[in-house]
C-alpha cells in the first residue's frame, strides 16, 4: 500500500526518552461530514471553521520499552479515566502500520480540555488532533528530524482515523477534507487548507450557546452508520459536494448573508437526515427550535448578519462576522440566554490551528 507521506520505519534508534505537548482546538462544520465508509473514510467532502478557544491540551512523555508492545498511560484533567484511555489504547494499536515506533514506546499521556467535559462540546476532534500532533512529533524526534516543524498531512490523516472531523483541527483557519475538484490538492484521507479565502471569514465568531449538556442519544459514529440505509443519503452526498463549490465562491467574494444561508441549510439538513434514519432519532431540544425562530426573526426585523449552525447535538453555534460583535452580544444576552442551560455560552471565533507546548 502506498501513502501520501513517508513512513520511518527506524525502531532501534539509540534514545532514551522525551516529551512533547500540543493544542489543538476544535472546528465547526459548515458543510457537514454524515456518513463514511471504508476505514474512515468520507462520503462527500466537508469545509469547517478551526476555532481557537475550545481546545485541547495534550502532553505526552514517552520513554523507550524494552520489550515489544505498546505501553500507556492515561489522565484526563489529572484524572485516570478508563473509558478514554481505552479508546486512545484501540486507536494508536490501529495505527502502529503507519508509526511502527509505537510498537517500542511507553507513552505518559495527559490531556485537558478548555471547556468543560460535560459542555455538550464534541470533544473528539481537538482530543485526537492533539494526540495526533504529538505522536508526529516523537515519531519525527526519534527518526532524528531535527524540524519542528510538523507533517500536517500526516497528522491530518491520522487524525482521521481517530475521528473524522479531527483531520480538519490540525489546519489554521479554514479547512476541507475530503477529494473534491474545487479544492487544490484536497483528498479523502486527510484535510488542506482552504486558500483565496475573504478576510472577513478569518475573523468569524462562533459563540456555542448551551441548551443541553447531557450526553447524546446516538453518538455520531453510529448517526454516520444510519446514513448508508438513508434513503436520500445518495441526494444529500451530492448535495454537500455541491455546496463545497458555492461556499469555495462565497467564501471568496465575502458574501456574509449567503454564507449564512448556506450554513443554516445545512444544520438542518443534518438534523432532517437524523429525522428520518431508521431508526428515526432527534437531537433538537425544544430550546434548539426557539432559538432558531429568535434568530430569524431577530434577522429579519434588523437585517443583521447573525446566523446558526448545529452540529451533531442541540446546541446552537451562533455565526456572524467581527463588525457586529456588539450587536450579537445585546441579542444573546436579552433573547437568547433564557434558553441556554444556566447561561451557558462559550465565546469562540475562527483560530490558528496547532499550537506548540513544549
Ligand atoms: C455532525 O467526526 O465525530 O460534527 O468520524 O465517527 O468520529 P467519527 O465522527 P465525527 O462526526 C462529525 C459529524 C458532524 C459534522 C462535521 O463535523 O463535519
Amino acid at each position: 500500500m502506498s501513502y501520501p507521506f513517508e513512513i520511518n520505519n527506524q525502531t532501534h534508534v539509540d534514545f532514551t526518552e522525551g516529551k512533547v505537548g500540543w493544542r489543538c482546538p476544535s472546528n465547526i462544520a459548515i458543510v457537514k461530514y454524515w456518513g463514511k465508509h471504508g476505514r474512515q473514510l468520507p462520503q462527500n467532502a466537508s469545509l469547517s471553521f478551526t476555532l481557537s478557544n475550545a481546545h485541547t491540551d495534550t502532553y505526552i512523555d514517552y520513554k523507550k520499552k524494552e520489550e515489544k508492545g505498546l505501553g500507556l498511560s492515561f489522565l484526563f484533567e489529572n484524572k485516570t479515566n478508563k473509558a478514554f484511555e481505552d479508546k486512545i489504547r484501540l486507536f494508536l494499536k490501529s495505527v502502529i502500520e503507519y508509526f511502527p515506533i509505537l510498537d517500542h514506546l511507553y507513552l505518559d499521556i495527559s490531556s485537558s480540555n478548555s471547556f468543560p467535559h460535560s459542555s455538550g462540546i464534541a470533544s473528539s476532534a481537538s482530543a485526537m488532533a492533539a494526540i495526533s500532533m504529538c505522536i508526529c512529533e516523537i515519531d519525527q524526534q526519534i527518526a532524528g528530524i531535527r524540524s519542528t516543524e510538523i507533517d500536517i498531512k500526516k497528522a491530518s490523516y491520522l487524525a482521521r482515523l481517530g475521528s473524522g472531523s479531527a483531520s480538519r483541527s490540525v489546519i489554521p483557519d479554514l479547512a476541507e477534507w475530503g477529494e473534491h475538484y474545487a479544492i487544490d490538492g484536497s483528498s479523502d484521507l486527510f484535510a488542506v487548507n482552504v486558500s483565496e479565502v475573504h478576510d472577513v471569514f478569518k475573523t468569524f465568531h462562533d459563540d456555542i450557546l448551551i441548551i443541553s449538556a447531557a450526553k447524546k442519544s446516538v453518538s455520531s459514529t453510529a448517526g454516520h452508520a444510519l446514513m448508508d440505509g438513508n434513503i436520500y443519503s445518495e441526494a444529500r452526498y451530492q448535495q454537500a459536494n455541491e455546496r463545497i463549490t458555492q461556499l469555495k465562491k462565497i467564501l471568496k467574494s465575502g458574501d456574509v448573508n449567503a454564507f449564512g444561508e448556506l450554513a443554516e441549510d445545512e444544520a438542518m439538513t443534518l438534523h432532517a437526515l437524523m429525522m428520518c434514519s431508521d431508526p428515526s432519532y432527534v437531537l433538537m431540544e425544544p430550546g434548539t427550535l426557539d432559538m432558531i425562530r429568535e434568530i430569524r426573526t431577530y434577522r429579519q426585523e434588523t437585517g443583521i448578519p447573525i446566523y446558526f449552525t448545529l452540529d451533531a447535538g442541540p446546541n446552537i453555534h451562533l455565526l456572524y462576522p467581527d463588525y457586529v460583535s456588539a450587536e450579537a452580544e445585546n441579542f444573546i444576552n436579552e433573547e437568547l440566554l433564557k434558553y441556554t442551560e444556566n447561561g451557558r455560552v462559550i465565546k469562540d471565533k475562527v483560530g490558528n490551528g496547532p499550537q506548540k507546548l513544549v
